[in-house]
């Protein structure tokens, strides 16, 4: 991209971690913390990625049930996260599937922030969560690393503030920029078909904005876009960088981690995508 043209992005941010660790509850709990009182009856989740905005600043959140969407779509090949969010519960400590998890965030090059959760429960012992982390090369800046821990509770949404006040600082540090201003290019995060609309992807836009109307080759499935759903569930004309919104129109369901790209015309889309078919 032509670096004047690039304009700031919100971050992506993927919540990883041992199971039951409290990921979901988290996830819940920043997106309630954000929700205004006129929203109230509005929280339920429609997709599987939302945005909160904190002191006027959007972050996008994929909801992952674990860490396999992530690891299926780096697998294709396709980055979508900017930060990852450890999550490791204060009583169960440092398990299999944090250390996977690690491994995931490491491989990809994305920063971890360690949200040290349940410290409600009577025997966390958020300080041996963090010892057990330096072993993994996570190590707190209190101890002379360079790792940002938060110790959270999701259940009694203690901490969720400065989870996102750091998640801003990590994001700040990698200067995140797209161009808006040019035909998008996005991965799909899920995909199904629904019994009324039909095919139906959510898709985070990386780059450019998407329209409603533009033809879009997806994979190997190819449309027109016949609408735009955001995270909320209002029909939306446009989708900008870091933006999750479902798409409808495709004539077939894609992968998880496919890319969408926007060509000239539907007649262009139809041909590439019957070409990837074959
Ligand atoms: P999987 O998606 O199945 O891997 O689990 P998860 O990591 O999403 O954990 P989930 O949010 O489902 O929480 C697991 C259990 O821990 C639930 O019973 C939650 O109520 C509980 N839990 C989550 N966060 C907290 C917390 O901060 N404090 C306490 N006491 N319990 C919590
Ligand atoms: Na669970
Ligand atoms: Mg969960």
């Amino acid at each position: 991209d032509d670096p004047e043209t690039l304009e700031p992005r919100p971050p992506i941010v993927t919540v990883m971690g041992h199971v039951d660790h409290g990921k979901t509850s988290l996830l819940d709990a920043i997106r309630q913390t954000n929700v205004t009182a006129t929203e109230a009856g509005g929280i339920t989740q429609h997709i599987g990625a939302y945005q909160v905005e904190h002191h006027g600043r959007k972050i996008t959140f994929i909801d992952t049930p674990g860490h396999e969407a992530f690891t299926a779509m780096r697998a294709r090949g396709a980055q979508v996260t900017d930060i990852a969010i450890l999550v490791v519960a204060a009583d169960d400590g440092v398990m299999p599937q944090t250390i996977e998890a690690i491994n995931h965030a490491k491989a990809a090059g994305v920063p971890i922030i360690v949200a040290v959760n349940k410290i409600d429960k009577p025997n966390a012992q958020p300080d041996r969560v963090k010892q057990q982390l330096t072993e993994y090369g996570l190590i707190p800046e209190a101890w002379g690393g360079d790792t940002v821990f938060v110790e959270v509770s999701a259940l009694k949404k203690i901490g969720i503030e400065e989870l996102l006040e750091m998640i801003l600082l990590v994001s700040d540090l990698k200067e995140l920029k797209a161009n808006p201003n040019k035909p998008a290019r996005g991965t799909v995060i899920e995909a199904q078909l629904d019994k009324g609309r039909g095919p139906v992807a959510t898709v985070l836009v990386q780059s450019g904005t998407l329209n409603v109307g533009d033809a879009v080759v997806v994979g190997l499935t190819y449309g027109r876009v016949r609408a735009l759903v955001d995270d909320k569930g209002r029909r939306v004309k446009k989708a900008t960088p870091s933006m999750p919104v479902e798409v409808l129109g495709l004539n077939d369901v894609p992968s998880a981690g496919d890319i969408l790209v926007v060509v000239e015309d539907e007649k262009t889309a139809r041909t590439l995508a019957e070409k990837r078919q074959n």
